[in-house]
């Protein structure tokens, strides 16, 4: 099961990152621990941020929360919909748009971003899947969350265990069992050669 989706790299990269994919295809009996969702949202917790602002706020909707269903319902866009109710969770990344004494944060979006990326990370060292959704109704999300004028929500992350590529069907299941592709280095290197 999903043997072609490793990373092929010109060193050896860490297993963690090299095993990191995105699947859709999660199972839909399980529910992360808390032990699991708190190293989660820890290692997010964790990351460099610019000055140290943290920029960045969390929402975490387990499957069996009461606003899960009108999340998947009204905060995903088209396709999303068929396949991300069956994480365990949703992770939403916001970013506040200015700091409490209205300085602006022009670094809040990669501070979120590798916010976002150490949460993968972590996901996957306890064998867990993780899936970024961009396809997402902001305003929506902004109103079932009850969130301020300051927040921007930007993604939410679909997080479970994995579930067999059979579960899906027609196009999403061939995605599912398409190899992983890459620009080369060479394409995305401005200068030095290693
Ligand atoms: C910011 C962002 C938004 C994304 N939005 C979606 C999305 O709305 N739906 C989806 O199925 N995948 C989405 N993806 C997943 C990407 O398509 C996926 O990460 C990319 O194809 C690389 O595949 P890999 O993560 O398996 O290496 C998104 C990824 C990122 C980083």
């Amino acid at each position: 099961m999903h043997s072609n989706k490793r990373a092929v790299t010109a060193a050896p990269i860490a297993p963690v990152l090299a095993d990191r994919w995105s699947p859709r295809s999660f199972d839909r009996e399980y529910l992360l621990t808390q032990d699991e969702a708190l190293a989660i949202l820890e290692a997010g917790r964790w990351a460099p941020s610019a000055n140290n602002l943290q920029p960045w706020r969390f929402a975490y909707i387990n499957r069996d929360d009461k606003l899960h269903n009108e999340i998947c319902e009204k905060g995903l866009t088209g396709f999303n919909q068929a396949w991300a109710p069956d994480a365990s969770a949703l992770i939403a990344v916001a970013v506040q748009k200015s700091t409490a004494d209205g300085r602006e944060l022009p670094k809040a979006m990669y501070d979120a971003g590798l916010a976002a990326s150490l949460m993968l990370v972590q996901a996957q060292e306890l064998g867990l899947y993780t899936h970024h959704i961009g396809g997402i109704v902001k305003d929506e999300i902004h109103r079932i969350l009850k969130l301020d004028d300051n927040t921007d929500v930007l993604v939410l992350i679909a997080v479970g265990r994995i579930a067999p590529a059979e579960q899906l069907e027609g196009p999403a299941y061939e995605r599912e069992i398409a190899p992983r592709v890459r620009a080369d280095l060479d394409d995305i290197m401005l200068y030095g050669k290693p």
